[in-house]
């Protein structure tokens, strides 16, 4: 089983970001904490999870929650941990190197916010941090011992020029990084930028061939390099614990939604609605999961004849069993014939 925890407070709020976090309201922190705590005792026991093989600590932005507050939450979680492979944890680059170094003590795997290291383009994307920042943080995290480290870029922004981008992968790799998640710029609602014009007019296919000419796999739409197993872990549909305010959860056929609002998930942090999924809702979801991303599609759930015309097509290929995508760009559309 996975865990993931949400922790919903933002130091300010990016343009683009529709994440379910708040920049008011930290004095609530510690009764935030508490109630996590409240909903985990709930969970590992009608989950009846012995263990985590991977927890992923996102939000919002976990680097705003104090040490105190994970010696308190990895204490709880400590006898579930025995056996865990991977504990990531998102930071934001204006993380302090003594939060960094301290996290190391909990956290396998760092993920930093980047989203570019060119000024102008975070201050058009609303970022509360500097290149200078982003690339200090990273190399605290290397030096306090970090192996595995993501960073968030973000490309198709109305700025993005072939130069910035190419320039944005350069130092990406000169930094001791083994992953990058890639994320295009989409525009959500409620946010200062759903109604403007903020994406490229220009194509950005060589964006990610730069990427994999670089040697970093794609193994997901959006992520490259080495993978992480907790994204693989999702893609395949294990079970796992959502907690936290705006967590999801998922378990024997079933989702669960902790409320989004602070005050009424610190209230009541175990109530939490359900949905039932079909087992149509199930095989959708397997096939645009393992499609998107190099888990692949079990055969059984797909028809022989559609198979047969794609992998005429050379759109995919087939092994032990599974059937895989050539291009996770397409994936949506395969997964449209298959369904
Ligand atoms: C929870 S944040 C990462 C941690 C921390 N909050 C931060 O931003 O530094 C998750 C990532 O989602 C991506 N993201 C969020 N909204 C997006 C959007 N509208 N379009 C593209 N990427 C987005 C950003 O790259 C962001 O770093
Ligand atoms: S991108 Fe990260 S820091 Fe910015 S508002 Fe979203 S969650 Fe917060």
């Amino acid at each position: 089983m996975l865990l993931y925890i949400h922790i919903p407070f933002c130091d300010s709020k990016c343009h683009y970001c529709s994440f379910n976090s708040f920049t008011k309201n930290h004095h609530l922190k510690n009764l935030y904490v508490e109630a996590l705590l409240k909903q985990l005792r709930y969970e590992i026991e009608r989950f009846e999870a012995d263990g985590f093989e991977t927890v992923f600590i996102g939000g919002g932005t976990p680097s705003t929650l104090s040490l105190k507050s994970y010696e308190k939450i990895f204490g709880f979680l400590n006898p579930y941990l025995k056996n865990s492979k991977e504990i990531t944890i998102e930071a934001n680059p204006t993380a302090k190197a003594e939060w960094i170094e301290g996290i190391k003590d909990f956290a396998t795997r760092i993920s930093f916010g980047v989203q570019s290291f060119e000024d102008k383009k975070l201050k058009f994307l609303g970022r509360n941090h500097t290149q200078k920042e982003a690339i200090s943080a990273i190399e605290h995290a290397f030096d306090a011992g970090f192996e595995d480290i993501n960073l968030d870029i973000i490309y198709d922004t109305a700025i993005d020029t072939k130069e910035l981008l190419k320039k944005d992968i350069e130092t990406a790799l000169s930094l001791p990084v083994n992953h990058i998640s890639a994320y295009s710029l989409t525009k959500e609602e409620n946010t200062p930028f759903f109604d403007k014009e903020v994406n490229s007019k220009e194509e950005f296919g060589y964006f990610i061939k730069e990427l994999l000419e670089r040697k970093l796999p794609q193994y997901e739409v959006s992520n490259f390099g080495k993978p992480s197993l907790h994204n693989r872990g999702y893609w395949s549909l294990k079970e796992y614990v959502g907690a936290g305010c705006g967590a999801v959860g998922f378990y024997k056929n079933r989702r669960f939604y902790p409320q989004t609002e602070l005050s009424g998930y610190i209230k009541e942090p175990t109530n939490i609605h359900t949905e039932n999924l079909s087992n149509e809702d199930l095989r959708t979801e397997r096939i645009f999961l393992g499609l998107r991303s190099d888990t692949g599609v079990p055969l059984e759930l797909v028809e022989k004849n559609r198979v047969e015309i794609l992998l005429e097509e050379n759109r995919v290929k087939t092994k032990k069993g599974r059937l895989y995508n050539k291009n996770f760009f397409l994936a949506d559309e395969i997964a449209l014939f298959l369904l």
